[in-house]
């Protein structure tokens, strides 16, 4: 077979490209190592920046979101006994949306179906060649055989174990790499929010965030240890760290019920540079890997996206290619910037094991300078509900 741009990949960078290169009649695969409902079921972020959902409903694809989502336009920073309220909307006139990875992928995967846009499910990638060349190829299995796709050009949606990132030659590759002390123990729970906003809580014992996927959903989450046995937390356990962690506040109360889904995910900030070799582009969690504290893994992915679609549609539609040469110039600065913020709220937030306590008088310090200054609530809003976007 053969398409203009193959993609691997089909998590939310995969599928988004596909549906805006087909909005552009450019014609594109996905080959896809996991099956349909494995891909759909799997439960990772759940906060959109205004900007990702803008981009989902003007490709067509928010109709459930807009129905379901859950609009926030502040948060809460807790901290020393003391609650701090940041109203994102009134310092950046724009908001965040809470729809769960899952369900936007659902509704991605059954758009591209619908508008006959091939997903090869179960279809493993293992080698890329020629892509320093003019005709690409994608050698994958599928159905227990081997397969080729040839393209024009491939998009490496393939995550962070993905295969396209070692196809750049290691002389001109650098990968810049943070791996932090600690994990987060998440949760999914039959329990309606603690509080309609989400709540993130530095406290002596450690980090703890309470979010949601619904008015009957909490998702929260706790900084552990980074090899912590979720098995370890019996629900007790876990209700009762975060109702310490929580503290006692006013109006306050937390919220508990059925667990339905615990684990453990590690924390750790990761950029790939170059983001492009030859007729390869990475994108999305292939390319850059950020704690997630800021919430911007998933919409770094829908940025890097939204570079890249409009990049091969200038080139396919206006023989332009010079934006297809600076994708991963454009990508970076933006990434660079996700990660700061990403790192920012991580050592802002969490109790570093090893900190003295000067640390932790210098982080109440800086938590007061940035929740009781409109300066600093702005800087971090700003960046919270995203930077505009860029191509
Ligand atoms: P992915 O969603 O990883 O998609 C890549 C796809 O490529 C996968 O479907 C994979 O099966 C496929 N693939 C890989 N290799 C091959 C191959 N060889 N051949 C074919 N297909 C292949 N972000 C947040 O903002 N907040 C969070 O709370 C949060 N929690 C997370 C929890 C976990 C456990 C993980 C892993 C990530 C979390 N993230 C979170 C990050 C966020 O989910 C990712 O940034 C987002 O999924 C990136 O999308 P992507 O499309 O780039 O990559
Ligand atoms: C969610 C996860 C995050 O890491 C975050 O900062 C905000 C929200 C979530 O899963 O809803």
């Amino acid at each position: 077979m053969h398409v203009q741009v193959g993609i691997i990949g089909a998590g939310p960078a995969g599928l988004l490209l596909a549906r805006m290169l087909h909005l552009q009649g450019i014609s594109c695969a996905i080959i896809e190592s996991r099956s349909r409902a494995y891909a759909e079921g799997r439960v990772r972020a759940g906060l959109l920046e205004q900007g990702s959902v803008d981009l989902i409903t003007q490709t067509g694809m928010g109709e459930r979101l807009h129905k379901e989502a859950l609009v926030h336009d502040g948060i809460e920073l807790i901290f020393n006994g003391e609650r701090h309220r940041i109203d994102m909307h009134e310092l950046t006139g724009r908001r965040v949306y809470i729809y769960g990875q899952q369900e936007a992928v659902k509704d991605m995967i059954a758009i591209n179906l619908a508008a006959g846009v091939p997903i090869y499910f179960e279809a493993e990638a293992h080698k890329l060649e020629g892509i320093d060349g003019t005709k690409p190829t994608i050698r994958y299995r599928y159905q227990g055989k081997e397969d080729t796709l040839t393209c024009d050009y491939v998009a490496g949606c393939d995550g962070f174990h993905g295969i396209c990132r070692d196809a750049i030659p290691p002389s001109l590759f650098k990968g810049h790499d943070r791996i932090y002390p600690f994990g987060w123990l998440g949760i999914m729970a039959e329990a309606k929010p603690t509080c309609d906003e989400l709540l993130y809580c530095r406290h002596d014992r450690g980090f703890a965030l309470f979010t949601m996927r619904s008015e009957t959903v909490s998702r929260c989450y706790l900084q552990v240890p980074p090899d912590e046995n979720a098995d370890d937390w019996s629900d007790d356990r876990i209700w009762n760290e975060f109702d310490i962690r929580l503290g006692r506040h006013e109006g306050l109360t937390l919220s508990t019920g059925k667990i339905t889904l615990k684990g453990v995910t590690a924390m750790r900030s990761y950029v790939a540079e170059p983001m492009q070799y030859g007729r390869m582009f990475i994108a999305g969690d292939a390319a850059h890997i950020v704690p997630p504290t800021g919430a911007k893994g998933m919409n770094l992915a829908i940025a890097d996206i939204y570079v890249l679609a409009h990049a091969l549609t200038a080139f396919y539609k206006q023989n332009d290619g010079s934006r297809l040469e600076r994708y991963g110039e454009t990508c970076l600065r933006r990434v660079w910037r996700a990660q700061h913020f990403s790192w920012w709220m991580t050592s802002m937030l969490h109790i570093m094991p090893d900190g003295s306590a000067f640390d932790h008088r210098r982080q109440l310090a800086e938590l007061y300078a940035v929740a009781t200054s409109r300066a600093g609530q702005t800087l971090l809003a700003e960046n919270y509900v995203g930077l505009p976007f860029e191509d």
